[in-house]
């Protein structure tokens, strides 16, 4: 099949929620995706921040295929091997004490959303509101769409769940102010607003949540879903920050191109779950989980995060040259390789020209061209990536 059946198949028998590029991508190997037609691309976006040791990492798959041919399911009714030690690798490496693991990012908010009211319940007296921020992304579920501060995400699901407030991002004094004494019971927030153009939180706007949610016993969820696993040249974002949440949440990158999620917390407030509190039949499956061992594994050995810092670092100066060269190149933001370049024109057109040319990424927030390549990137393949896009700039 070439890329026009592919296409014409999708179009007829798939539910139309995507805007999808024509090309069919079928094979991957490190940076590079092949189309169905044969055409070879440099993958700066990764499956959306998913890939982030790059397609089809050799020791991803042998994890994989050693796990497949062993047990491919078995549900949470049983012990899970691969699953109990993600979940301590994951503990030993940050904040957490507990793991509970689902299959995506917005389950992963969905479970913290659920653990949040039930702690409380249990022990803020019934508290239940949630506060979460203008311009943020948490996902599709009707309670994380809700607290999706995005018109165009939210529209046409009315009446939205009850309990959920925006309120304004880097904004401390507003969200203070917003906070009801008898209501608020967790702020959620991204470290790093990606979906909504790489925007990047203040130090101190961090810093000034964590200590206004310890003032009042109220708790602090980092949606760490695109931020995590290594993404912005730290295991975890909040490492940045110096600003440890009670809840975070995990997803794309943690199965290695598999779907997995997870929602980790202290163990205080891991408590308000008990049995029957929550569940996912396929959360922490198996595979997935050997795939995530496999992810944790080599993140944390420690090159993959230093390649990443200097990676990010190289590709930023790089860009940084574009926007001299480039008036309509408004700003360049991110942390590691998590760069959001902010134009003053529409992006989509640039990123459709990029991909035409063999590179791509995409545009988020209108104007925001974003780059989440593999974290095992190199620099030559950076410059050849910067070559193709300084071309497309320089026809627009
Ligand atoms: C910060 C953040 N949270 C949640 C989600 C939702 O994740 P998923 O699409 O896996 O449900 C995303 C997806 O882009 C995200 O970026």
């Amino acid at each position: 099949m070439k890329n026009r059946d592919v296409a014409a198949l999708t179009e007829k028998y798939v539910a139309k929620t995507y805007t999808r590029a024509p090309i069919a991508l079928v094979k991957g190997r490190g940076t590079r995706v092949w189309d169905a037609d044969g055409k070879e691309y440099l993958d700066f976006l990764a499956g959306i921040a998913v890939n982030s040791l790059g397609h089809c990492n050799p020791a991803i798959v042998k994890a994989i295929k050693q796990q497949a041919s062993q047990l491919l399911h078995i549900s949470n009714l049983y012990q899970v091997l691969p699953q109990a030690e993600l979940a301590r690798e994951l503990c030993r490496h940050s904040f957490a004490d507990r793991a509970f693991f689902c299959n995506s990012g917005a389950e992963a908010n969905e479970a913290a959303f659920k653990l949040a009211r039930r702690y409380g319940q249990e022990k803020l007296g019934g508290k239940y509101e949630i506060l979460s921020t203008h311009n943020s992304f948490h996902g599709r579920t009707l309670a994380t769409l809700t607290a999706t501060g995005q018109e165009k995400v939210r529209a046409g699901y009315d009446p939205l769940p009850a309990g959920f407030r925006l309120v304004p991002y880097n904004d401390l004094s507003a969200t203070e102010a917003a906070i009801d004494p008898q209501k608020t019971a967790a702020i959620v927030v991204e470290p790093i607003q990606a979906e909504g153009g790489v925007v990047v939180a203040n130090e101190i706007y961090l810093l000034g949540l964590r200590e206004l949610c310890d003032q009042r016993g109220i708790l602090l969820i980092f949606d760490e879903v695109q931020t995590g696993m290594g993404r912005t040249g730290k295991l975890f974002g909040y490492e940045h920050f110096g600003v440890k949440p009670d809840i975070m949440t995990l997803a794309k990158a943690l199965g290695g191109g598999l779907p997995l999620g997870a929602m980790l917390a202290r163990e205080d407030v891991a408590q308000s779950f008990m049995p029957g509190s929550h569940a996912s039949t396929f959360g922490g499956n198996p595979v997935s989980c050997a795939a995530g061992l496999a992810v944790m594994n080599a993140l944390v050995k420690g090159g993959v995060l230093k390649n990443c810092v200097q990676m990010g670092k190289y590709f930023v100066k790089g860009l940084e040259a574009l926007k001299k060269r480039f008036s309509f190149i408004r700003e360049i933001r991110g942390k590691g390789l998590l760069i959001g370049v902010e134009l003053t024109v529409e992006g989509s057109k640039i990123a459709e020209a990029c991909m035409r040319d063999g590179l791509l990424l995409n545009c988020t927030a209108t104007k925001v061209l974003r780059f989440a390549p593999p974290l095992t990137i190199t620099k030559r393949e950076i410059d050849r990536g910067l070559a193709i896009l300084e071309n497309v700039l320089a026809r627009q």
